[in-house]
This record gives C-alpha cells, sequence and structure tokens, in this order.
C-alpha cells in the first residue's frame, strides 16, 4: 500500500515513515523540509499522486491562537488535495480527552482538526493518544528555573512517541474506523510526581514544586485527559523509558 505521511519528518512521523516501510508498504515523508507546505498548498498533489492513504502527523509551530488556523487551514487543504487525488483513506492524530480541555487554545485547535475531517469527503480515522514521555522535557523546561521546577499535580496516562507510531502504523494500514481509536501509556501519574521522578532518573538537584497555576496543564480540570475503559494500552513503562535513556 502506498502512504503519504505528512509531517513525516517530525517525532512521530518519521518513526510512522520508518515502521511502515519495515511492515512492506511504500511510505512517503512529506513536509515543509521536504518541498511540502500545507498552508501554501506548494508540492501537495504532487506528494498524494498514488496514495492510497494520508496520514497527516504535521504539527503547528505554536500553541498559541495561531495553532487554530494551522490546523483548519492544513486539514482544509490536506481533504480537498485528497479528494482530488483519489485518497481513500485519512488518517490524523489527535488527543485523548481532547474535546474536554476548551481552556487550552491548542486542543481547540486540535478538535477543530478533527471536526473538519469529520465532515471532509473521505472515509478516515482518528487515533488520540495521550501525552509523548518526550514531552516532559519542554512542559518542564517552560516553568523551571536554576533552583525549582514548578508543576501542577495534574493526573495524566503517558505514552513513548514509539508506540504512538505503532499506533498510528496499526490504524493506517487498515480500513478507515470512521471514528476514533484511544491509546494511551499503562500508567496513570501526577505531572508533579512525573517530574520527581524525571529529575531523580537524571540525577537533576533541583526542587519540583507543586504548583496548580503552573504552565500548559494548570488549566486541566480533573481527569480531562485520562482514557476512558475503552483505550488501549501502550506496553513501555516511563520509568523503563527513562533508564534506557
Ligand atoms: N505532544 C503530545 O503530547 C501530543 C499528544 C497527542 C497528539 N499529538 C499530535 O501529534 C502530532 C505530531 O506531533 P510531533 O510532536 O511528531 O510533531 P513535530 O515533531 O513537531 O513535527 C511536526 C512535523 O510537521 C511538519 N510541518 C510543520 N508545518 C508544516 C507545513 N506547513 N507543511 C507541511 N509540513 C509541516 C514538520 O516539517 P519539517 O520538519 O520539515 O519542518 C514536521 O515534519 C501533532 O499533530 C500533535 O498535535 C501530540
Amino acid at each position: 500500500m502506498k502512504l503519504t505521511v505528512i509531517g513525516g519528518t517530525g517525532l512521530i512521523g518519521s518513526q510512522v515513515v520508518q515502521q511502515l516501510t519495515a511492515a512492506g508498504h511504500e511510505a512517503v515523508p512529506a513536509a515543509l523540509s521536504t518541498g511540502v507546505d500545507l498552508i501554501s498548498g506548494k508540492g501537495l498533489d504532487q506528494a498524494l499522486e498514488g496514495a492510497d492513504t494520508v496520514v497527516n502527523l504535521a504539527n503547528s509551530p505554536t500553541f498559541d491562537e495561531a495553532s487554530l488556523d494551522f490546523f483548519r487551514a492544513s486539514m482544509t487543504n490536506l481533504l480537498a488535495a485528497g479528494h482530488q487525488a483519489g485518497v481513500r483513506h485519512q488518517v490524523i492524530l489527535s488527543i485523548v480527552g481532547v474535546e474536554q480541555v476548551p481552556e487550552l487554545v491548542y486542543y481547540r485547535a486540535k478538535a477543530l482538526q478533527e471536526e473538519l475531517l469529520r465532515q471532509g469527503p473521505t472515509p478516515y480515522s482518528i487515533v488520540r493518544v495521550t501525552q509523548f514521555f518526550e514531552f516532559m522535557e519542554p512542559t518542564m523546561s517552560w516553568t523551571s528555573d536554576d533552583t525549582t521546577v514548578r508543576l501542577p499535580a495534574t493526573p495524566i496516562q503517558p505514552m513513548a512517541a514509539a508506540d504512538v507510531a505503532t499506533a498510528v502504523v496499526e490504524v493506517a494500514g487498515g480500513t478507515p474506523l470512521g471514528g476514533i481509536r484511544n491509546v494511551a501509556g499503562p500508567d496513570v501519574f501526577r505531572l508533579d510526581e512525573l517530574g520527581r521522578i524525571t529529575l531523580a532518573a537524571r540525577q537533576d538537584a533541583r526542587t519540583l514544586v507543586t504548583d496548580d497555576t503552573a504552565g500548559l496543564f494548570a488549566a486541566v480540570t480533573g481527569d480531562a485527559l485520562l482514557p476512558g475503559p475503552d483505550a488501549r494500552l501502550a506496553p513501555t513503562h516511563y520509568r523503563d523509558w527513562l533508564a534506557a535513556r
């Protein structure tokens, strides 16, 4: 099967291309750095030529208001170009509980992307996953100084990017779900607890201060980011992942 992987040079996209290729598919990465621009449409028709499935793993360069424009324009352009090219399956990667955190504009932008896909002309699948383990580092850096790292006690159930890629590959290689697949990590943590585990593993002497006003995830209420009982659980545990790095 031929698949075009939009954002195929990114954290998840590059691993999806690798895994699809290893499974015997023809997986073609398409991204800004390969000359394909989802926003202007440059190179898009050529990138989709002959593709059975499009996997959209592009990401907005920012998490602010501009992310709404990014996901609106990119999804609209990709659906139009895919329809024109005869694509039979459009897959996107979204976030577990995305509609439950309207306070975060990036989450509203991802919910908008989902809605555009649902209303589009092509059979589709939405893979919703939880926060990536790899996302801990930037999350901590936003609210840290030389002596402390501040994080709220938000419950999360994160997963490894490699497991995210596996979940995407499984869906992309199959028939359209016409709905959502939820996938989460194997363990629930509080974000501040995850920060303490991370600092300890890195022998980083800074103090982790629980601060329910700190950073992006302060806007999350209750268990909004945790999956329901239908979610599939990924195999990799955070402590094992940290130890292997
Ligand atoms: N972070 C999380 O915890 C989380 C959780 C659930 C879902 N997600 C979703 O996972 C997806 C992938 O995230 P990621 O971390 O793998 O992203 P990433 O590493 O930031 O990669 C982004 C990719 O998008 C491409 N791109 C950006 N602007 C583009 C444009 N105008 N035209 C074409 N390509 C463009 C980039 O191309 P170049 O490299 O060539 O510039 C790159 O390949 C995102 O949709 C995100 O919302 C993230």
